[in-house]
């Protein structure tokens, strides 16, 4: 099985590319099942959650072509509504399959996706919200069995907490129900708003785009017809490598950025002392005199996010002082504490908290990647570990990070695959 091996103590410097954003891309893959005729999707990030999803199309029937970063797909002859256990176990996200089958074809069977590496993760929410559409929904052998016989019908949906990937559900099943549904209560992600955005452009009338009340007034059951989309930057993937120029101490820069959906994440490294240069697309992280330590509450969209906490824990370590993370949105994300200890971090957790002790000298070790941002979060802790680090089962970075090791080469890291 593949690992990367990273030899610590490399000074950064140089550019970097950020790709598409994957959660960007897996909803607007799944809305167009919802779309007339050929969809071109560009700034697709050619990584394996992406492969998964159009994997799961393909089995239901869609035809496409996907190379350099462009898709090309067509859901007219989707012949199939289920979506299979073997797909849907290896990815959470294919749950959103799950809105736009229903509205469409009025019934579906969705396998029931499961627990996961960060914590139990229902989408009991998404289920509650279909049925209140007038979906009739059973759970049989672990697959959720929907229908809608005469459509979806438009709605007053409450969500009773901020979910992403329910709010895109909904959003998605709303656009062809008949008439005006709200949803209350919305996830205001950048993803959740490229979506709605790529909707409206179709034609679909929403209202409170961005915001957490969003008026969707749907098509009736008629396709609307999609114009050509560019994924956003990925904000995650933007994020991470600042934490690496942070965590070398040194001087890089992102291209094709959006930096205001990164401001979460820069205000926290401003606090522990970096500067930046900013600009319409691109952002420059300078090095700090002193690393501060820092305290972090992970919660939804504008706040700091929970894909972020790995890596500000690994950075953290570097930090002269105590930082405090407090993860707010899933009970089980601190499994890379334990792995970070391995390179010597000082770091205790208790329940959802995780204290920080720094600054630590780190020594490279063997560590093993325990979910997608718990992998970056060690490589970007083996980029200042005396020695060599070896990253196992780097299959989770595959999931999310594109050509991460020629992007972290470029920038002057010592990386490199290597197969046990
Ligand atoms: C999305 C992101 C993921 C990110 C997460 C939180 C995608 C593909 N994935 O995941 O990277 O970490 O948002 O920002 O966009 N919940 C329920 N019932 C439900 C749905 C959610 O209780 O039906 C809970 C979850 O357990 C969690 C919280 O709500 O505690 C937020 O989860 P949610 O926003 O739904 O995460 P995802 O959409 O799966």
């Amino acid at each position: 099985m593949d690992y990367i091996s990273i030899k610590g103590n490399a000074k950064l410097s140089g550019s970097v590319k950020v790709s598409g954003a994957k959660n960007s891309a897996l909803p607007l893959i799944t809305s167009t099942i919802l779309s007339k005729g050929l969809v071109n999707i560009s700034n697709i990030p050619n990584v394996v959650d992406i492969k998964t999803l159009l994997k799961l199309l393909r089995n239901l029937g869609a035809e496409f072509e996907f190379n350099d970063n462009l898709l090309k797909i067509s859901t007219e002859n989707i012949h199939h509504t289920k979506a299979n256990y073997d797909i849907i176990k290896t990815m959470r996200a294919s749950i959103l399959v799950l809105g736009p089958l229903l509205a469409r074809f009025r019934h579906c069977e969705v396998s029931l996706p499961g627990g996961c590496a960060i914590g139990e993760r229902p989408v009991d929410l998404h289920i509650k919200a279909l049925c209140k559409m007038g979906a009739n929904i059973d759970i049989k052998n672990g697959y959720i069995v929907a229908e809608a016989k005469h459509g979806l019908k438009a709605s007053e949906i409450i969500f009773d907490k901020v979910t992403v990937t329910g709010s895109e559900n909904i959003i998605m099943a709303a656009s062809l129900a008949k008439g005006k549904s709200k949803i209350i209560n919305s996830a205001k992600e950048p993803e959740v708003v490229q979506l709605c955005e790529v909707l409206h452009d179709a034609g679909v009338d929403i209202t409170g785009i961005g915001t957490d009340e969003i008026n969707i007034y749907g098509t009736d059951g008629e396709l609307p017809e999609f114009k050509d989309i560019s994924v956003i930057p990925d904000r995650i993937e933007a994020g991470t490598y600042l934490c690496a120029g942070a965590i070398t101490n040194s001087n890089i820069t992102l291209e094709k950025v959006v930096p205001a959906h990164l401001n979460a994440m820069i205000l926290k490294l401003k606090e522990m002392g970096f500067d930046f240069k900013e600009s319409d697309n691109s952002l420059e992280i300078l090095p700090a005199n002193k690393i501060s330590p820092i305290e972090i509450v992970t919660a939804e969209y504008p706040a700091f996010p929970t894909d972020m906490q790995a890596q500000f824990m690994a950075l953290a370590t570097q930090s002269e002082g105590t930082s405090i993370i407090e993860e707010r949105l899933f009970e089980n994300r601190f499994m890379h504490a334990s792995e970070l200890r391995r390179l010597r971090a000082d770091i205790k957790t208790s329940g959802r908290f995780a204290t920080i002790n720094g600054k630590n000298s780190l020594v490279g070790a063997d560590v093993m990647a325990t979910d997608l941002r718990a992998s970056s979060a060690l490589v970007l802790a083996a980029l200042v570990a005396d020695g060599v680090t070896n990253v196992h089962r780097i299959y989770h970075l595959d999931r999310g990070y594109e050509n991460l090791e020629a992007k972290l080469t470029n920038l002057g890291a010592k990386i490199e695959r290597l197969k046990a």
